[in-house]
């Protein structure tokens, strides 16, 4: 179905969909987890193209097909070795921990390198296989840096953009990669490629310098103003396009969603106030911590149990990796300690679900939150902070927001935390509970200036920002 025909590729590690195989062999697909996919699906909605990737589970890969929603999926088979060396490994064990500051030992191993390089060349057949002459390929994420140097030698008639999801480290710190000089080439071979943030961008400007090639420009946010001359004579345009949200799926709460609402606060027993965090279960989301603040404010009596319950929604995610591992286990012993001394009978002070839920009811529960928790140690963006935002025309609720989240460039207006320190966890969600209580009007206008800024600043103007400087920079 898939042939040489597509003008507009799109290729991430990850389908849009992962697949589900029940006992009896029949196969279903549901929504992926992430911000890559929230953010791509509704561009991919509106440019009708091809989206290559991974089903989601070792040893499938099923015949290209068609979404609802016109999307052309065309599966890749990754091998359970290649789960384990190419995605557990060096993606989620190598690379993860080294773009996000050490948050945990990145681990590095030769043949986790090897199957990294192996899968990123048959990414590369396969997109070579569906792209028409002369397309457009967006590569995305770390999972795929070598891909935009492999199909540049493979298909020189390809426009290559890439897309980084995730924070880039300082070049001292990215210099640990005992592989850092092949990343850099494979990454040279995109015609653009963009950050999240302005300091991200500099940051590979930098290390782009250390490695003597020349550079020219200064970067800016949604347009390519600096330059990396390549050794084989190109110009690579560097900029930050700082990811958003589909923001119509988190707007137009009609009265049956009020209801919803409504009935939402009921189920949970009426507190006065709801905290509420969402995010996958990763360590750099910073969830243990913010349950440990919470329980110490339960501790002292700076919270009544009576007033307040935190609902804590974590989807699974790379569950096999130790620190994962790790993370689940204490996140979970926190629930249970903090249930076990403060919770009433029938009325747990957390609640805490750890699987995906749907996207209606998740909106519902943004719009239900007194207070946002989102604290993560780093973040590329963070979604979740500006889908709150979003869901509160009503001017209502506080977002409490981690410093480190690529997010808070955006909303200053938030109450921002340093998350590696407790007692400012603390301070900042005792400051947003007591904004909300003595200072309503002025919290409601902090409100509706991140909400604001959300509806202004879509994921559709992510896209065309990016997309245009990409056909820009063909163009030069
Ligand atoms: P990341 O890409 O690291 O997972 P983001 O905050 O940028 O982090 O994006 C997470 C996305 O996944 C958001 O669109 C959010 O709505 C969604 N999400 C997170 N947790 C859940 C959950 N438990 N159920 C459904 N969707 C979730
Ligand atoms: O943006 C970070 C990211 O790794 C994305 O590539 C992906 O959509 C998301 O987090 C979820 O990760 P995984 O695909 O490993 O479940």
């Amino acid at each position: 179905m898939s042939g040489r025909d597509n003008d507009f590729v799109v290729v991430a590690n990850r389908l849009p969909v992962d697949l589900n195989t029940a006992p009896d062999g029949t196969r279903t697909w549901s929504a992926s987890p992430g911000g890559l996919v929230a953010a791509l699906s509704p561009v991919l909605r509106t440019q009708q193209g091809c989206w290559v990737g991974w089903p989601g589970v070792p040893d499938a890969a099923p015949d290209p097909f068609y979404t609802d929603d016109g999307i052309l999926l065309h599966p890749v088979r990754l091998n359970q070795a290649d789960y384990e060396g190419f995605y557990e490994g060096f993606s989620n064990a190598t690379l993860w921990p080294l773009y996000h500051d050490l948050i945990v030992p990145p681990v590095y191993n030769l043949d986790w390198w090897y199957a990294y390089r192996e899968v990123n060349l048959r990414f590369a057949d396969e997109v070579a296989e569906v792209a028409a002459e002369g397309a457009t390929v967006w590569v995305q994420d770390y999972q795929l840096q070598l891909l935009p140097g492999i199909l540049r030698q493979k298909r020189p008639d390809l426009t290559i953009g890439f897309f980084l999801h995730i924070p880039f480290p300082s070049a001292d710190l990215y210099s640990q990669l005992p592989w850092r000089d092949e990343l850099v080439r494979g990454l040279l071979g995109a015609d653009v490629i963009g950050f999240h943030l302005e300091s991200n961008a500099r940051n590979f400007l930098d290390l782009a310098r250390r490695l003597e090639l020349p550079v020219s420009g200064e970067v800016s946010t949604r347009k390519i103003t600096a330059h990396i001359e390549t050794p084989d004579g190109r110009s690579v345009g560097v900029g930050a396009f700082p990811i958003s949200i589909e923001v119509d799926e988190f707007t137009d709460f009609d009265d049956a969603a009020l209801a919803g609402v409504d009935k939402l606060r009921a189920d949970l027993g009426t507190p006065k106030h709801v905290i509420l965090g969402v995010d996958r279960l990763d360590y750099t989301k910073g969830i243990l911590q913010r349950l440990l603040a919470f329980e110490e404010l339960l501790e002292t009596g700076a919270l009544d149990p009576a007033e307040v319950t935190l609902v804590q929604i974590a989807t699974p995610s790379r569950e096999r990796i130790e620190h994962y591992k790790k993370t689940r286990s204490q996140v979970e012993e926190a629930v249970g300690r903090i249930n076990g001394s403060f919770s009433q009978l029938g009325k747990p002070v957390v609640h805490y679900q750890h699987r995906s839920i749907d996207k209606k009811v998740l909106r519902l529960l943004y719009r239900l939150a007194d207070i946002m928790l989102v604290t993560p140690f780093k973040d590329g963006m963070n979604l979740v902070a500006k889908e709150y935002a979003a869901c509160h025309d009503d001017a209502k609720g506080a977002l409490v927001l981690s410093e480190f989240a690529g997010a808070a460039d955006e909303l200053p207006e938030a109450n921002l935390c340093n998350p590696f320190d407790i007692e400012s966890v603390k301070r900042s969600l005792l400051t947003a509970i007591k904004g909300l209580e003595d200072q309503p009007e002025v919290m409601a206008e902090r409100m509706r200036i991140m909400h604001e800024q959300v509806m202004t600043h879509d994921v559709k103007l992510w896209s065309r920002a990016f997309l245009d400087s990409l056909k820009e920079a063909k163009r030069k």
